[in-house]
């Protein structure tokens, strides 16, 4: 069963320019999907959608976004809001800058317990150190009480992901949350974020532009390039034989995908530019 579909989702500049193509993809419950595409592809840009954030710069200006069923974009506002924020949740790519400063670690935490589920501040707190024990957090009445400063790049993902988890959403985005932080912790967060996902059957969209982790994390991806879908398909058999020359060239310029610490290869001229015709192409079908 899809948890979250979008369909033809069509988001633009206010002066016409596409940012996404009609865009389409699925997430079942409990499944992970990851969505790759090289840095300006628009992976975010899905992500700010589904959460109703977009920039305001951008307006979408068509599609659906179905969450279990129910179009967001026909809501009212309010109830919107209160839907994505209950069942929604994003562990977002930069940790430092995702926490206030001038907060305790502890409040960040409770807050979404306190606003979402209407929980009395104790019981958050019981609640908030039960989630960073579950997230392996060593002695989590401490780490409630510290400033992200006072922490590392790792414990303050494990705190985002403690906190995407709180209220027990039934999605959860994760936008490129391992590429702030370095190698070693890469591995373990990506091991935490698989282990959350499964003890609590949330459907995750796993935004990343590194086909080396996918094989790792998901079941199915959703290959973007220009805000257009090229490929979408299930990992096993992407890896196996992708189908598009972009997806190919992809694949062959991830160094090897076993391997966390070798670094991306660009994909070949030739192949981008026919990528980019052919994206040409479909807008102007779109135009017609
Ligand atoms: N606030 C913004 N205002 C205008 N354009 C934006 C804004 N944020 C992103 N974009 C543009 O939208 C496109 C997609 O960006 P984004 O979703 O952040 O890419 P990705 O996450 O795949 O790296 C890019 O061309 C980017 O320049
Ligand atoms: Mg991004």
């Amino acid at each position: 069963m899809s948890y979250l579909t979008i369909k033809d989702l069509t988001v633009r500049l206010k002066n016409g320019a596409p940012l996404l193509r009609k865009v389409s993809l699925s997430v079942n419950a409990g499944e992970v999907r990851a969505l790759v595409g090289e840095s300006g592809a628009g992976k975010s840009m899905i992500g700010k959608a589904v959460l109703g954030i977009l920039p305001r710069a951008a307006q979408l200006t068509g599609g659906e976004i179905l969450l279990d069923g129910e179009d967001l974009l026909t809501l009212p506002p309010k109830q919107r809001r209160a839907k994505i924020g209950a069942k929604v949740a994003l562990i977002p790519q930069d940790p430092l800058t995702a926490l206030n400063p001038s907060r305790r670690v502890g409040p960040q935490i409770t807050d979404r317990l306190v606003d979402i589920l209407g929980w009395k501040r104790k019981e958050a707190e019981d609640r908030a150190v039960e989630l960073l024990d579950e997230v392996h957090i060593q002695s989590p009445d401490r780490v409630m009480k510290s400033y992200p400063h006072e922490l590392s790049g790792g414990m303050r993902q494990r705190i985002l992901i403690a906190s995407a988890f709180a209220a027990e959403p039934k999605l959860i985005i994760a936008d490129e949350p391992t590429t702030a932080l370095d190698v070693t912790v890469q591995k373990q967060i990506l091991k935490l974020i698989r282990e959350m996902q499964e003890r609590h059957d949330t459907a995750l969209l796993f935004v990343t532009h590194d086909l080396g982790v996918v094989s790792k994390i998901s079941q199915s991806l959703t290959v973007l390039y220009a805000g257009k879908v090229i490929e979408e398909t299930d990992v096993r058999t992407f890896f196996a034989a992708p189908k598009h020359a972009y997806s190919k060239a992809l694949l062959a310029a991830t160094p090897k995908y076993t391997d966390p610490d070798g670094s991306l290869m660009p994909v070949p001229d030739n192949i981008i530019s026919a990528v980019e015709q052919e994206v040409a192409a479909f807008d102007a079908q779109l135009t017609e």
